[in-house]
């Protein structure tokens, strides 16, 4: 809901336990008043605000009728430079007559139904009703107007923010920057988390707290990048998952942006995001807008669990395409990992067989198709089929698939250009590059010139041919390497600083034309796995690849640190092989589904070398998983353990009603003659019963090596062939554990799984989870009350 005070021209902005209070000050500026916990509407906040009595040493007075007042002390909402106000701007203009001083006053407001603007991905409304705040500020001596846009999302505690800025003077401006928000804080000695990262290290947990002075975080690579993902956290000393203050920004970009805090000596803090300022200059002739990405703001008071599960909802409802809201994603298969570009007809058939033996529904051809791909220095850009290894085409092979029962996907990658390429050589000068510079190449290629309306239609033509040739039910749109050599050829000198946000906005067209024709057809992102996993891509393709980091441990790093704004149900998530193909560590292949589940599950391995185990083992995870997609895709989702503090981590998901519940729990080192653990489940219902059950996991007997003799009764040679093929064939079940829990005692006293393992024996009262293992639980409340416990 939006309050408004006419007569005080003071804005309350609620959302079902959050409020964020604005108001327009004596001299007109538009100021921050309180951002926190639900405040009353009917109340003064007066109070809240601060503001000297007297007027402050060494500060550039803004108008000597005042003397106590200074831009400098303020907290603002949309600060420029130029009045007095020493720390970042949000928005720093060159005017006609080369001076850079912008003053913006309140000019007017109105709360419209939440607008519309096709150019660019942001929160949308969709079936509910978003109210929006919109003031607008005005510098009048050079006839400039901003409108502030503020759109409350009460249920996921959201508001979300933007600027646009609109040039009603006959001379042209530059915009050196403009940024999206401006957030003016007191400095309540926050830590900040960011979540960084690499190629196959992605989002990675870092925090610190906040000194004096100006920190950047940004992207400078044209994507939204892997190095910082555009998402911030604000929190208290000793806010955890549970309790605690904090506050979550994130940006609807996927182009080169930066976040900003600076906090001041006088203890304010203060918060910025938007497109990168480095390198960016935007000329905004008469009557021109400039539209800012997004930024979306929520506060928790209640930990960090409950900050993720307002961006979660705010995800799920209001940013991906509401087709794809509840729709349960495939169980799918990819190629990548099994064959890379080494493949035919016949072996993909066989992949497929096996893939559809246990239990997976979609088969998702990926790169190395088209073209005259056989390894990655030539064909990006033909998307045509490569009938050396397809001699029967696209279509047929999506046929001979569907045949065997299993839905048909497959990658592309259409903003890159090899050139080794026909597109190259038919059009040298579609891609970014200066006519006079060598251009420099990531993964062998260049990029595209998507700022280029030509290239805008060569590529939805040829993805349209492909996608109508054949029964194709999802796609993987992969990038892979970040800008260089910024310069397109069609852009004169004043307008090569637009190039990369034109780039952005010539991509967002290209993803709605391509996402809104085929609406039906599940389209997943990629960019060499998470250098491109943003709310911006998340609102045309409502998946996307995680990482190429498919490590049974390493991924529950990357998985942990995704959540804090990402939900599961919009994270890919494989099982491929051990050792793995990134970091050689083998994990047991149950942790690897474990984590796995905790996103959208696949098979990325050659299943044609699967022992008989691990294809039994496969199945019944495919099995446990179908049964309980809705449960895993969609509950909701919580962090119980940290990996990055501690030797292990527990998840879970709950249903809406808390009547069920998986948790898993992981161990990174086997840790010898430890104790009992007791697991949070503070989010259950204290007034049911559980039904407790682990889910079935097996152990592969090799793991006991030489120790065999010991546990079996039968002696083996652990490096004869018979034991090696017991090993393969024999499934040996770990541990069970059922039990009927009560809601009080697992919220109050937590879950307390069977004893470790302690190195004095085994059997089935015994855990034994070894390195990297993990185990997985069902709860259910008990419906039937004989089923009850007392
Ligand atoms: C990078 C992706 O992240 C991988 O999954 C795979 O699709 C390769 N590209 C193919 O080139």
């Amino acid at each position: 809901m939006i309050y408004i005070d006419e007569e005080k021209l003071l804005f309350h902005l609620q959302t079902e336990e959050t409020s964020y209070i604005i108001r327009v000050l004596e001299s007109k500026h538009l100021g921050l008043v309180y951002y926190g916990e639900i405040l009353d509407i009917n109340n003064d906040y007066h109070h809240l605000e601060v503001k000297h009595n007297i007027e402050v040493g060494n500060q550039v007075i803004y108008d000597d009728q005042d003397k106590t007042f200074n831009l400098n002390l303020a907290f603002l909402e949309m600060p420029t430079f130029g009045k007095g106000d020493f720390r970042e701007p949000m928005l720093h203009i060159r005017l006609a007559d080369g001076s850079r001083i912008t003053d913006f006053k309140y000019l007017e407001h109105k709360i419209i139904e939440k607008p519309i603007f096709k150019e660019m991905p942001e929160t949308k409304a969709y079936m509910a009703h978003i109210e929006t705040l919109v003031i607008t500020l005005k510098d009048e001596v050079n006839n400039i107007l901003v409108d502030l846009h503020y759109s409350v999302f009460p249920k996921s505690n959201t508001i979300s923010r933007r600027a646009i800025i609109k040039n009603i003077s006959k001379k042209s401006i530059v915009l050196e920057k403009a940024l999206s928000m401006n957030l003016d804080i007191h400095n309540d000695d926050y830590f900040l988390t960011t979540f960084d990262g690499a190629w196959i290290r992605e989002r990675m947990i870092n925090s610190r707290k906040l000194e004096q002075g100006i920190l950047k975080i940004d992207s400078k690579k044209g994507v939204s990048s892997s190095d910082h993902n555009p998402f911030i956290v604000l929190s208290k000393d000793k806010t955890n998952e549970e309790y605690g203050k904090c506050i979550g920004l994130g940006l609807i970009y996927s182009g080169s942006y930066e976040t900003i805090i600076e906090k001041s000596p006088y203890d304010i803090l203060r918060v910025q995001m938007g497109i990168n300022s480095f390198d960016f200059f935007w000329e905004l002739k008469p009557k021109e807008n400039f539209i800012t990405p997004e930024v979306v703001l929520s506060y928790s008071i209640k930990g960090l669990n409950n900050l993720s599960q307002n961006f979660h909802s705010l995800i799920k409802n209001h940013i991906i395409k509401p087709d794809f809201l509840n729709k349960e994603r495939p169980v799918l298969f990819n190629n990548w990992e099994a064959t890379m570009f080494d493949f035919t007809q016949g072996k993909l058939l066989k992949l497929a067989k096996i893939a559809k033996e246990l239990g997976i529904e979609l088969f998702v051809l990926d790169d190395g198709w088209f073209g005259k791909r056989d390894d990655d220095t030539k064909g990006l850009g033909d998307w045509f089929v490569n009938k050396n290894k397809l001699p029967l085409g696209i279509k047929k092979l999506a046929e001979k698939i569907n045949k065997i029962g299993l839905d048909f996907g497959i990658w592309v990658e259409p903003e890159m250009v090899n050139v080794d390429s026909d597109l190259y050589r038919s059009h040298p000068d579609w891609c970014i590059k200066h006519p006079k510079i060598k251009p420099s190449f990531g993964r062998n290629q260049l990029i595209l010139d998507f700022s280029k309306k030509a290239v805008r239609e060569y590529i939805i033509n040829v993805l349209s041919e492909l996608i109508d040739s054949a029964n194709i039910k999802y796609i993987k749109w992969d990038m892979n390497r970040n800008f260089s050599d910024l310069f397109s050829s069609d852009l004169n000198h004043k307008e090569q600083g637009k190039l990369l946000h034109l780039y952005q906005l010539g991509l967002y067209e290209v993803l709605d034309t391509l996402t809104s024709k085929y609406s039906d057809i599940l389209f997943e992102s990629c960019a060499s796995g998470g250098n491109r996993f943003d709310m911006g891509m998340l609102y045309y393709m409502p998946q996307v690849w995680t990482s190429d980091n498919t490590d049974g441990y390493t991924r529950q790093l990357i998985q942990y640190g995704t959540s804090y704004l990402y939900p599961q149900s919009v994270m890919g998530a494989h099982v491929s092989d051990a050792p793995s193909a990134q970091v050689v560590r083998k994990t047991p292949i149950e942790t690897r589904f474990n984590i796995s589940a905790f996103g959208l599950l696949g098979y990325e391995l050659d299943v044609t070398h699967l022992t008989k185990f691990e294809k039994k083992v496969i199945k019944n995870q495919i099995e446990f998983y179908k049964e309980h997609r809705d449960l895993l895709q969609f509950g909701q989702f919580y962090r119980l353990k940290n990996p990055y503090e501690t030797n292990n981590m527990y998840l879970a998901v709950t249903s809406k009603d808390k009547k069920e519940c998986i948790l898993s729990i992981f161990k990174t080192l086997e840790q010898p003659n430890s104790g009992f653990e007791s697991i949070p489940m503070y989010m259950l219902d204290k007034n049911y019963q559980y039904h407790v059950v682990n889910r079935k996991q097996y152990m592969n007997l090799k793991k006991f090596g030489y120790l065999v003799k010991h546990a079996l009764p039968i002696k083996f040679n652990p490096n004869g062939l018979l034991f090696h093929s017991l090993s393969n064939n024999y499934l040996y079940e770990i541990e069970k554990f059922e039990a009927i829990i009560s809601g009080d005692k697992l919220v109050n006293n937590g879950f307390i799984p069977k004893q470790n393992f302690i190195g004095t024996g085994i059997n089935e009262e015994v855990r034994l989870m070894g390195d990297f293992g993990s185990r997985m639980y069902y709860f259910k409340a008990v419906e039937d009350e004989n089923e009850r416990s007392n």
